[in-house]
């Protein structure tokens, strides 16, 4: 059986994310503390830190053969400093109810060419690896799908970030057996 203090010093070995710090109250409910400055990213992730963070807004979804819609979105990406990888969740809803629509969820690991890999897993059971390149400076990033698997309909996706004004905006284009390759998402989303 474990002891009580073991388990205490577990709680205690919380890793240091990077959005999840909150500043710590003083001894004796004084003010809070400045919160601590996050820790540096990993060097291979620093050119793609504009994305690190929570984002949310809202989008709006569209293709030939389907009916206009809007969605809410937040989006996640998180890192710790000690791995060379971004991990990022996505999740989206019906604005005006709430109820869940897609979601999925990867990992993007920046390489020191200037490129850049993701793999990401869809709520519908479709599996992506998606290959691109990023400009830190202008702070964008394209990806095209090398992978599509798992997938009746689609041949190939297409990402398209960037930041502005602090902002982040995306396009997803996809094409299908019967349509070519073209806009299905947009969004803009705020940081949050
Ligand atoms: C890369 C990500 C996505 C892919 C590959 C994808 C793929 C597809 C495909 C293949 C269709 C059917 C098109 C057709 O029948 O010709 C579709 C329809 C649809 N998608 Fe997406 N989708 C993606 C993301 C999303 C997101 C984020 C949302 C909502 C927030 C969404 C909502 C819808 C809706 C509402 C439809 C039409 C209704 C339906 O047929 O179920 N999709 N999508």
């Amino acid at each position: 059986m474990r002891k009580e203090s073991n388990r205490r010093s577990d709680q205690q070995k919380k890793s240091p994310g990077i959005e999840t710090e909150t500043p710590k109250k003083m001894e004796g409910g004084g003010a809070p503390a400045p919160a601590a400055p996050p820790p540096a990213p990993h060097p291979a992730v620093a050119p793609l830190a504009f994305l690190l963070g929570k984002w949310r807004g809202e989008g709006e979804g569209s293709f030939p053969t389907i009916s206009p819609f809007r969605y809410g979105e937040e989006l996640v990406f998180s890192h710790h400093p000690s791995k060379p990888v971004i991990s990022y969740t996505q999740r989206t809803w019906k604005p005006a109810s709430g109820e869940p629509m897609h979601a999925e969820s990867g990992y993007w690991r920046p390489r020191p060419d200037g490129s850049v890999e993701v793999v990401i897993s869809q709520s519908t059971g479709l599996a992506e690896v998606q290959k691109g390149s990023f400009d830190a400076e202008k702070k964008t990033l394209t990806l095209q799908s090398e992978l599509v698997g798992n997938a009746s309909k689609v041949k190939q996706i297409t990402r398209a970030f960037q930041l502005v004004d602090g902002e982040l905006s995306y396009v997803v284009q996809m094409a299908t057996i019967t349509t070519s390759l073209q806009p299905h998402l947009k969004a803009l989303l705020k940081k949050i």
